[in-house]
C-alpha cells in the first residue's frame, strides 16, 4: 500500500488576484489530508473519511473523480487504472482550506509508492495542479505549492506558463490564528471564472482594486518579516474589504470577520475563494485566540484553532 500527506493552507494575502499574476502570502497549516492507496481491480473506489462541511463530499463528487483522472494522465498512466484509494486526516473539508490541492498532493504520494514511481516534490507539485483544474478551473498554482512543501510563502504564478515565483518568509516565532467556517460549500472554479468575467467587463472599477491588492501583498510581507503583526492584521482588514469588492464574501464570512475584529482579533479576511467556505483571524498569543473561538462557539460556527508558520518549506 502507497501512503501520503497534503498541507491545509490559508491564503493571508491575494487569492484570486494570484490568478492573474499578482503576488500571494500563503501559510501551510498543521493539518494534513492523508491518503492510502492499493492497486484495485475495478476503476476508481474512493473511500472518503474527511470531516467535511455538511455536503462537501456530494458536491466535489465529479470534480474529485476528474481530478485523480488528470493526475494519472500527468503521471503518464491510463485514466482508468483500477485504484483503491483512501482519503482521510485531520485536514477538514471546508471549502477555503486548500482540501482539494491536499487531497491531490496525497493522493500522488500515495499512488507514487504503490506504483514505485519514485515522483520529486517538483514532480508532485506539477502532477497536483493539473488536479486543480478540475476544482479551480484555471488555479494560480498557490494550493498545490502549500500543500506540497508547507510553510510560509510569498508566491507568484508565471502567466506564461514558466517557473512561479515561490519564496520562504521569515517570521520570528509562530503566530496563532483561527479559521472559522461558514459551513457552505463552495464552488472555486465558478468564483475564480466570476472575478475573471466581472473585471473582464469593468476594467475601470477593477483595475485600481487590483493593483490595491499587490499593494497589500507587498506591504503584508514587509509587516511579517518585521514581526509588525498590528500592521499586518490591518493589511489584512483591508484586504477583506477589497474581497467583498470584487464580489467574493458573503453575509456569514462578514459575519464571522465582524465577530473576530470585536473580540480582539489584529485583523481578518475571508480565505480562499470566498461565496461561503472559511475565514482568517489573526490572533496572536493564546487569549485573544481563545476569545474569538469562544464567541465563534457561541454563535454556532465550526472553527480550526491552529497557528501559522509551522510546518517547514
Ligand atoms: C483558492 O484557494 C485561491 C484562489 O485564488 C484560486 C487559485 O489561486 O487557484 C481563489
Amino acid at each position: 500500500m502507497g501512503k501520503g500527506s497534503g498541507y491545509g493552507k490559508v491564503i493571508l494575502f491575494g487569492e484570486h488576484f494570484v490568478v492573474h499574476g499578482l503576488p500571494g502570502i500563503v501559510s501551510a497549516i498543521d493539518s494534513t489530508t492523508d491518503a492510502e492507496v492499493k492497486k484495485g481491480v475495478k476503476g476508481l473506489q474512493i473511500k472518503d473519511e474527511r470531516k467535511t462541511a455538511k455536503g462537501y463530499s456530494e458536491e466535489k463528487r465529479l470534480q474529485q473523480i476528474e481530478s485523480i483522472e488528470r493526475m494519472l494522465k500527468a503521471m503518464n498512466l491510463d485514466a482508468k487504472t483500477p485504484l483503491d484509494i483512501w482519503i482521510g486526516g485531520s485536514l477538514p473539508g471546508f471549502s477555503g482550506l486548500g482540501a482539494s490541492a491536499a487531497s491531490s498532493v496525497a493522493i500522488a504520494r500515495a499512488i507514487s509508492e504503490e506504483l514505485s514511481l519514485n515522483l520529486s516534490n517538483e514532480k508532485i507539485n506539477a502532477i497536483a495542479y493539473e488536479a486543480e483544474k478540475a476544482y479551480a478551473g484555471n488555479p494560480s498554482g498557490i494550493d498545490n505549492t502549500a500543500a506540497t512543501y508547507g510553510g510560509l510563502m510569498w508566491f507568484k504564478k508565471n502567466p506564461a506558463g514558466g517557473q512561479d515565483v515561490v519564496e520562504k518568509i521569515h517570521i520570528r516565532k509562530p503566530i496563532e490564528i483561527v479559521i472559522g467556517s461558514t459551513g457552505k460549500v463552495a464552488n472555486t472554479k465558478a468564483m475564480v471564472e466570476g472575478v475573471a468575467d466581472r473585471k473582464k467587463k469593468n476594467p475601470a472599477k477593477y483595475d485600481p482594486l487590483f493593483k490595491q491588492a499587490e499593494n497589500l501583498a507587498v506591504a503584508g510581507r514587509k509587516a511579517l518579516e518585521s514581526g509588525d503583526l498590528k500592521k499586518v492584521g490591518d493589511l489584512m482588514n483591508e484586504n477583506h474589504r477589497i474581497l467583498q469588492e470584487i464580489g467574493v464574501s458573503s453575509k456569514e464570512l462578514d459575519q464571522l470577520v465582524d465577530i473576530a475584529c470585536k473580540q480582539g482579533s489584529f485583523g481578518a479576511k475571508l480565505t480562499g475563494g470566498g461565496g461561503g467556505g472559511c475565514m482568517v483571524a489573526l490572533t496572536p498569543g493564546k487569549e485573544v485566540q481563545g476569545k474569538v473561538v469562544g464567541a465563534f462557539k457561541g454563535a454556532g460556527y465550526e472553527y480550526l484553532m491552529t497557528r501559522i508558520g509551522v510546518t517547514t518549506y
